[in-house]
């Protein structure tokens, strides 16, 4: 599935909330217990694929059901990279 598809299935306003960074602290992953802020810190650490993240902090290793979410965290990191001007 596509990154794009899977942003569709989240509800309306998460994406851009996500983008603004104003959302309060939420529990994406509840299997695991892991938070938005804690998938951001992977994202800038380095993580680049859902997969990444899951090794690295066991979001979205079990269930899969907040790989839609952890996504567009991941998207929201690459729009804020490509947002920012240049050196
Ligand atoms: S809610 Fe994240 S793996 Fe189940």
């Amino acid at each position: 599935m596509l990154i794009h598809e899977r942003m569709a299935q989240l509800p309306p306003g998460v994406t851009e909330l996500f983008a603004s960074g104003r959302s309060p602290v939420l529990i994406v992953c509840h299997c695991h217990v892991v938070s938005d802020r804690a998938i951001r810190a992977e994202v800038e650490g380095g993580a680049a694929t859902p997969d990444d993240v899951a090794e690295r902090c066991g979001a979205g290793a079990r269930c899969g059901s907040c790989r839609p979410t952890i996504v567009a965290l991941l998207a929201t990191s690459v729009l804020r990279e490509h947002a920012q001007p240049a050196a």
